[in-house]
């Protein structure tokens, strides 16, 4: 058996300022080897933009659809749960399900070394792929989510993480790899900056300057902190590792939030967002709907770099 050693780069605590969500399609056409030879020599590409830029926070990371897994590997086995996202439809609102064939997660503490990977990746896959979207997230002051609220204070601490975010025994072939998750936002800033401050904390869970979680007394039943929480059938809390960040086009009126959740079994995250549209046993949606839209909803499976490496064969 080949023990996968080396996990693709999902957990970084020390993510950098910028970042870059690329889903690509892939073009149908028969002969996929041009594809087949780009994945297996993506570990290289990463290693060295990491080479080359030592001090600047690069990481990258490569998620497969469900689509493109049997498009391009008919012969190999397919991680236990990677599937097309199918759309989530509550009373109030929709969690779409969206195509996408390749994603990637691209992050550095500058724009221009997000671009220079992106560009390398767009040469080599231009004749084979077409684009399906592109956005560009950037650290808001100390990691807020646009709407000013800080993002990730509960995500695990990097020992646990590895815990969280990577496949285990439960799927032995695939040890080591990543079910991530994307969902991009866009925010009614206009409705939001309407509340008072006290009411958007209620919509959050926490405080907006200092960050620290509202007491269970004032904290209502529709903040996105508690409706957003996973639990398992014996009530201990499962967590996924989030990387979101926001991104604006201040004078075309759009912001959002791009969503993305790293998790070692997907139906973690489809229960959290289950949570959030459907609502808790108690009925209680999500109040962060209110204010924002997902326009897009797609999962990936990330595999190790020794998966990509033995496609060369
Ligand atoms: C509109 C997009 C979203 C925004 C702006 C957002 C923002 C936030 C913020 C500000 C917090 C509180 C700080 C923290 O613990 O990180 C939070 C917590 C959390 N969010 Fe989100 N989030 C979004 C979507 C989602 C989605 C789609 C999921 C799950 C699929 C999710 C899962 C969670 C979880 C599990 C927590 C931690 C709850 C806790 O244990 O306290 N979020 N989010």
């Amino acid at each position: 058996m080949n023990i996968p050693l080396r996990p693709q780069p999902v957990i970084n605590n020390l993510a950098g300022e910028n970042a870059l969500f690329i889903v690509l399609g892939i073009n149908s056409n028969p002969d996929h080897s041009g594809i087949i030879d780009f994945l297996a020599n993506f570990s290289a590409l990463v290693r060295s933009m990491a080479n080359r830029f030592p001090n600047s926070q690069f990481t990258a990371s490569l998620g497969i659809g469900s689509h493109a897994w049997d498009l391009l590997f008919p012969d190999l086995n397919k991680p236990k749960e990677l599937q097309p996202f199918q759309e989530i439809k509550g009373s109030k609102y929709t969690a779409v399900a969206t195509s996408g064939d390749l994603f990637f997660h691209i992050r550095a503490n500058q724009m221009a070394i997000c671009y220079e990977l992106a560009s390398i990746i767009h040469d080599q896959l231009k004749e084979s792929s077409y684009p399906i979207s592109e956005t560009k997230g950037f650290r808001y002051f100390d990691g807020r989510a646009i709407l000013g609220f800080v993002d990730g204070t509960e995500n695990p601490e990097h020992e646990i993480a590895k815990e969280i975010a990577y496949v285990g025994e439960e799927d032995i072939e695939f040890l080591g790899g990543s079910y991530v998750f994307i969902q991009k936002y866009l925010h009614n800033m206009e409705m939001w900056k309407a509340l008072s401050t006290e009411e958007q904390e209620k919509v959050i869970g926490r405080k907006k300057y200092d960050d620290v979680e509202l007491s269970d007394d004032v904290k209502p039943q529709n903040a996105h902190n508690v409706v957003s929480k996973a639990h398992d059938a014996d009530g201990n809390e499962l967590k996924i590792l989030r990387a979101n960040m926001p991104f604006s086009n201040p004078s075309e009126g759009e912001s959002g939030t791009f969503f993305i959740g790293y998790s070692r079994s997907f139906n973690i995250t489809k229960t959290m967002l289950e949570n959030m549209f459907l609502g808790k046993e108690n009925g209680h949606v999500d109040r962060l709907l209110d204010f924002s839209t997902p326009v897009s909803g797609s999962l990936f499976f990330v595999p190790t770099f020794d998966f990509l490496e033995d496609l060369a064969e």
